[in-house]
């Protein structure tokens, strides 16, 4: 008597659990029956990528599946910033019905830091998709430790050597075809606005003002010979042209509302939104 009165509630509630239970099944059997499955399954839409200290690249497998009894044929992957690039396994990549293909990713993470986020564009023959991939990198990655020793000595002995070499990815490709604030952050930033910033470089607020633009220009085009300020004009091996010289002096000598901050990396296109940096 006294064991079935304990029993009884216990087997009451395992018959309604499994009623809960079957219920919600056949609920999630009619969602999934309502909702068409899509012709073209990645192993994940959205990617975290953790890369490690001192990497200078990260490759990332993309999975799809064809679910149709059709061919799909992916015409175009794009990343949406140039330092990533897709590896397809062909292009036109078609992917034969009911089978599963992969595609790499690579990102370039030199000179970057922080956490960014990159939209991957795929158009194929069942229209478009985004994938996005969540990138963490850790700040040693950028030029710092021994690298930085390094890169300070042979800038020593040489302070045009900053735009040759291996340095070009960090100190000259980023300044292709910038004018204005972009190209002080990729030119200038880099060094003068370098957290922590190298006790030999001097910060560079002071004479932001209109009286001050030869200064700007002269110093930008010729630098300062036996430091490690370079020169940046091409009569020197710089990598500026003139215009964005002038560019530069003009950006520098307009007056200021508030203080210059450097920009965080940013994805190329202006309207995707932007993670703030840890
Ligand atoms: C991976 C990107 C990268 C490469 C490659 C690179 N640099 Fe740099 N460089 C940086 C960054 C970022 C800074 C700012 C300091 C920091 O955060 O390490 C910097 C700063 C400097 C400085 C200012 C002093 C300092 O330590 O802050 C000098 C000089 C310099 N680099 C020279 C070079 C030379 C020379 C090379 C090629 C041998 C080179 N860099 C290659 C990213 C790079
Ligand atoms: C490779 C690192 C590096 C880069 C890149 C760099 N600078 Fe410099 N800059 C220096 C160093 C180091 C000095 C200090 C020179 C000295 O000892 O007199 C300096 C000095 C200066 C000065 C003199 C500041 C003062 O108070 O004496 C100005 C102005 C200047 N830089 C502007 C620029 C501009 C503009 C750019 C971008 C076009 C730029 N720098 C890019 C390293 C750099």
């Amino acid at each position: 008597m006294h064991i079935s009165a304990t029993i009884k509630p216990t087997w009451l509630f395992l018959i309604l659990w499994a009623l809960v239970i079957k219920l919600s099944c056949l609920a999630q059997g009619i969602e999934a029956s309502l909702m068409p499955t899509p012709p073209l399954i990645w192993d994940a839409t959205t990617k975290e990528f953790q890369a490690q200290s001192g990497d200078t690249n990260g490759v990332i497998i993309y999975s799809v599946t064809n679910t149709t009894s059709t061919n799909i044929t992916i015409r175009m992957v794009r990343p949406s910033c140039g330092c990533t690039v897709a590896k397809l396994p062909a292009i036109p990549w078609i992917i034969p019905a009911r089978t599963n293909s992969q595609m790499q990713l690579i990102i370039d993470l030199r000179g970057k830091r922080g956490t960014l986020n990159k939209y991957i564009a795929v158009d194929s023959t069942v229209g478009f998709q985004t994938l996005i991939l969540r990138v963490q990198i850790p700040d040693a990655t950028a030029g710092s430790g021994t690298a930085r020793s390094r890169n300070q000595k042979i800038a020593l002995a040489d302070r045009q050597a900053v735009f040759r070499g291996d340095c070009i990815p960090c100190h000259v490709t980023t300044t292709l075809g910038k004018t204005g604030a972009a190209l002080y952050d990729a030119a200038c930033g880099i060094c003068h606005d370098a957290k922590p910033k190298a006790t030999m470089v001097p910060g560079l607020q002071a004479k932001r003002s209109p009286q001050y633009r030869e200064y700007w220009y002269r110093w930008t085009a010729k630098g300062r010979e036996g430091t490690l300020m370079p020169a940046f004009e091409t009569a020197a091996g710089g990598p500026l042209s003139e215009a964005q010289i002038q560019s530069l002096a003009d950006y520098l000598t307009q007056p200021q509302s508030s203080p210059h901050s450097p920009s965080p990396d940013k994805p190329t296109d202006p309207t995707l939104p932007v993670s703030p940096r840890p």
